[in-house]
């Protein structure tokens, strides 16, 4: 019997995400130079991109987790989004970097976003370690971008399919 097989083709190497981190470490420490800063990280799939990122932070850096509603098992958007987790630490007059993996339709980092204003914080930015802008379904542009691809499904570095392939290193593309 034959199984239908999943290819996976690297698309973003370890050496290139180690370099793009560390700029944008560096972008955002001057960025949030003098201000009371926390990372919040959206769980599940930024966890690994925002322990490498805040490292590359040269400032005192809070963190905190929030987790949304995801695709299930699902390679598209559902578009309902619910806050499944909400962050601990006090928003307000926090300067919050919100720590997304990916930015697809955009629904889900409009309403993280709105939803920590709501909160109190002074200043809301996000970084997304990856942007598909062609898939936008609503206006969101993040403040700070990994790397912008076309919109196809990819893997690793903390993003999953279906909860696999979370933990390979590096960037692929997901086909069948
Ligand atoms: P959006 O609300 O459509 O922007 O979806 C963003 C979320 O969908 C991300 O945080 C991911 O969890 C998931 N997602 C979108 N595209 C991909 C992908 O190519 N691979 C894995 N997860 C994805
Ligand atoms: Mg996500």
């Amino acid at each position: 019997m034959i199984l239908a097989q999943m290819a996976q083709t690297t698309l973003i190497t370890r050496a290139q995400i180690d370099e793009r981190v560390g700029e944008m470490g560096r972008q955002i420490s001057t960025d949030f130079a003098g201000d009371d800063m926390i990372a919040l990280c959206v769980l599940k799939g930024a966890v690994f991109f925002c322990t490498d990122l805040v490292r590359q932070i040269s400032l005192d850096v809070a963190l905190d987790f929030i987790q949304v509603s995801s695709y299930g098992n699902q390679k598209y958007s559902s578009g309902v989004v619910t806050i499944l987790k909400e962050p601990q630490l006090d928003m307000r007059e926090k300067a919050v970097l919100i720590v997304e993996d990916i930015i697809d339709s955009g629904l889900s980092m409009r309403e993280v976003h709105r939803y920590i204003e709501s909160r109190g914080a002074k200043k809301v930015k996000t970084a997304t370690f990856l942007d598909k802008p062609k898939a936008r379904k609503v206006d969101f542009r993040a403040d700070y971008v990994g790397f912008s691809i076309d919109p196809q499904f990819v893997i690793g570095y903390g993003l999953d399919f279906a909860e696999k392939y979370r933990n390979v290193p590096e960037v692929q593309v997901l086909s069948d």
